[in-house]
């Protein structure tokens, strides 16, 4: 028998250049200028799972982007694995921080990537991690080795908020059935600290808008005698926080699960360097709630932060203004029990009711999602243990992450089943930020290791 080592010694070239063809397509979700691109990519994975193995491939049309799902199943009564992706990317914007175009991918050496790394929009989130799957899947069908059933869902609409995924879900729950979701879209800790993604953050993202007088004003003639838009909306937003970092909303923290003393003890051993984490950032201090850790702070904890502020003049040189409105973009990150659209009504009756006399307020509420624990004691997460201890050769460390797949929780809802995630990125990798990259080590090792979770989840289950 083949191993998987062997296997993708002898493909590795292959794997790579595939994945680099996928990454040169510009698949923004964001942007309707890129409308044919996402959808030309949806087209490619189809073709991909189809030479991958799978006997059934469609593109699932939506009221939004494509959903390629695609099959194999070898035995109805064997469990079956529902593997989760996204094909779209986040803009790649600002174009001049990146130093290679974010559409041409190349392949560089950095220090925690000394194998070298592809650097791409996309190359970790999602698409080198998600095409460790259909690799995976070619070396499991090529080498007869699929011991159990296997569908992908894999969508293009992640990055802006999954709506029509959940219409999907929704309309599909016979299609889907399976007994565990599996998904490549986090982070381990270190390549030589492997850990598996036990929650994520809910999310309540919300656009204020607050206006003053009915046009722009001259400064000088109007300066001090009335509202500023800009002036307004700082103060506001430095108002949703105390002097201890408390979020200062009225009831925002009343569903907030608190972990016991035991819970966060056993979170403080994961290894973290303090000065390592500050010096990657350039900064000489970490920053945020009090009474929390670092790790605390960015995963158990729920946040307020903004996202995008603008108004007013903004080129170059001076112009003497005062703008007539003054926008921001806010996000919230949540944890297990807020719920994200009680968040956002809290929200929007704080902003309100804070509004001074002399503007108006508007609060848009955007997308959102709820959060999500995967537990550490069900066959799947055993399964994907003994897999990483496998390749390896450590017992991976569970860790809650700060980032959010708000879809998880509905997958839950409407499935009624666990997900799994095994992420292989590093929070160095920089997805969502210029140059953002994927460690080939990391990408290979997820192709190894992947099929060995089918091989003790099929044996055990
Ligand atoms: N893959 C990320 C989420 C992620 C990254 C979770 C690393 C944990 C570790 C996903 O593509 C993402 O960016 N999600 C968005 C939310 C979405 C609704 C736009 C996020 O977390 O900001
Ligand atoms: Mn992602
Ligand atoms: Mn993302």
């Amino acid at each position: 028998m083949k191993s998987a080592k062997d296997y993708i010694e002898q493909h590795k070239d292959r794997f790579l250049s595939e994945l680099i063809d996928l990454l040169k397509i510009p698949s923004i979700s964001a942007d309707s200028a890129y409308e044919k691109d996402v959808i030309a990519t949806a087209e490619v994975i189809k073709q991909r799972l189809l030479e991958a193995g799978c006997d059934k491939v469609e593109i699932c049309e939506t009221p939004g982007y494509p959903i390629v799902y695609g099959e194999k199943i070898i035995d109805p009564t064997l469990p079956t694995v529902l593997v989760y992706g996204h094909y779209d990317v986040q803009p790649p914007d600002p174009l001049d921080l990146w130093d290679s175009p974010p559409f041409e991918p190349v392949i560089k050496k950095t220090e925690l990537h000394p194998d070298g790394a592809i650097f791409a929009r996309g190359a970790c989130d999602d698409k080198g991690q998600m095409y460790m799957h259909v690799k995976a899947l070619e070396y499991m069908t090529k080498t007869d080795q699929l011991p159990c059933n296997v569908k992908f869902m894999i969508e293009g609409e992640e990055e802006v908020g999954s709506e029509s995924l959940g219409w999907f879900v929704t309309r599909n729950q016979e299609k889907l059935a399976n007994d565990v979701i599996l998904i490549s879209d986090t982070g381990m800790i270190a390549n030589d600290i492997p850990s598996i993604t036990t929650g994520l953050r809910g999310l309540s993202y919300v656009e204020v808008e607050v206006t003053g007088p009915n046009r722009d004003l001259h400064s000088g003639l109007y300066g001090g005698a009335v509202a500023n838009p800009i002036n307004i909306l700082t103060k506001m937003i430095a108002s949703l926080h105390d002097e201890n970092n408390h979020i200062t909303i009225p009831g925002f923290y009343d569903k907030v699960e608190e972990l016991s003393a035991a819970e966060r003890a056993k979170m403080a051993e994961a290894p973290f360097d303090l000065e390592a984490y500050k010096d990657a950032l350039d900064i000489d201090a970490v920053y945020g709630e009090a009474g929390y850790t670092t790790n605390e702070r960015n995963s158990i904890r729920p946040t307020l932060d903004v996202n995008g502020i603008w108004g007013g003049y903004t080129g170059e040189g001076a112009k003497t203004v005062i703008a007539s409105k003054a926008y921001a973009k806010i996000s919230m990150r949540l944890v297990p029990n807020q719920d994200w659209k009680e968040i956002t009504e809290l929200f929007k009756k704080h902003f309100e009711a804070i509004a001074p006399a002399g503007v108006r307020v508007e609060v848009k509420p955007h997308h959102g999602g709820q959060g999500y624990v995967t537990p550490i004691d069900f066959p799947g997460y055993k399964a994907a243990e003994k897999a990483y201890e496998s390749t390896f050769g450590k017992t991976p460390i569970p860790q809650r992450s700060g980032g959010s797949i708000p879809i998880v929780s509905l997958f839950e809802q409407e499935l009624g089943s666990k997900t799994l995630l095994m992420g292989f990125g590093l929070d160095s990798d920089a997805i969502h930020s210029p140059n953002e990259h994927f460690g080939i080590w990391n990408y290979l090792k997820g192709i190894e290791t992947i099929p060995m979770f089918y091989h003790y989840y099929a044996n055990n289950n």
